[in-house]
């Protein structure tokens, strides 16, 4: 299933603003994309486009067509949308709704009518891949911001989504848990050929996950490919976007045979250099 955006632009109502200027975009099936730009720029009202949250409930101008799975998206309801492209929101908390993590999770399904024998295997698949075995019975205020968004993810894959999109899903918790959920998401797509779509302006944390970035700048896409040319490249740089210190490092090396490289982490940055040095 892939995701097709072509020449999306969008305004909400009362404002003359383009928020989104022009964007033609695909996210092919299984792939991990990044998508970050500076406060602003318009990467929420992407996100809401990808799940038709626009037009449906965000009212304003929309031209230009989304298109999901062969669906666009004007012409299907919200909770057909919601089973092929999930959203997860920034605040775990807000999007928590039910008295403990299994009712949770069969939350979306059980309102979709999906028979209870279906659900409870879903609840129980979920809980194992997520692993939320310990605290299947706890109620969202007992569990930590780690925990809570996990179990947003874990609801929102309870309505199989093959699309997760992912707002800035870690940007209210500790580095321990905003990794945990980064790993969850590492591995959702490796193993279950999920396709994730995640919002985050770090690109240190980003970048070493996704094989390909889109950054955008006032509602327009000012780069979009494979994340290492997408790094190198300097009109990112220009954006306002914090480029990992790694690359900046390799680009001031400005060694040829080390930029086509590209390491993303120190460790690869390290074994690239000694290679060169050996040769
Ligand atoms: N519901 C809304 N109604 C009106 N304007 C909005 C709404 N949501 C966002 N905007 C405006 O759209 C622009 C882009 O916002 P947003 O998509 O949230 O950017 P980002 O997620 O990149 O920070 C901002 O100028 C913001 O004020
Ligand atoms: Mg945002």
């Amino acid at each position: 299933m892939s995701i097709e955006i072509n020449h999306l632009s969008f305004s909400y109502r009362g404002s003359k603003t383009k928020v989104l200027d022009d964007i033609t975009l695909s996210f092919p099936r299984g792939h991990f994309v990044g998508l970050a730009g500076p406060s602003g720029c318009g990467k929420t009202t992407l996100a809401r486009c990808l799940n038709g949250l626009i037009p449906h409930f965000y009212p304003g101008e929309m031209v230009g067509d989304v298109i999901i799975d062969g669906w666009n998206t004007q012409e299907h309801a919200a909770h057909e949308l919601a089973q092929k492209v999930g959203l997860v929101f920034q605040n775990p908390e807000n999007q928590l709704v039910a008295p403990n993590v299994e009712r949770e999770i069969a939350f979306g399904p059980e309102n979709l009518g999906v028979p209870r024998q279906e659900i409870r295997r879903r609840v129980e698949d979920l809980i194992r891949l997520i692993r939320l075995e310990e605290i299947r019975d706890k109620a969202p205020f007992e569990l930590s911001g780690g925990e809570q968004q996990r179990v947003a993810i874990a609801a929102t894959l309870a309505l199989q989504p093959e699309v997760l999109v992912l707002d800035e899903p870690t940007s209210n918790l500790d580095p321990l848990s905003a990794f945990e959920v980064l790993q969850l998401l590492h591995r959702l797509n490796r193993e279950n050929q999920l396709t994730v779509i995640l919002i985050e302006h770090r690109l240190e944390l980003v970048a070493p996950l996704a094989q390909e970035l889109v950054i955008l700048d006032g509602g327009c896409v000012v780069a979009g490919g494979p994340t290492r040319e997408v790094l190198m490249d300097d009109k990112v740089a220009d954006v306002g976007v914090s480029i990992p210190k790694i690359v900046q490092l390799v680009k001031q090396l400005n060694h040829p045979r080390l930029q086509a490289v590209c390491p993303l982490s120190v460790d690869s940055t390290v074994k690239a250099i000694l290679e060169e040095l050996e040769k």
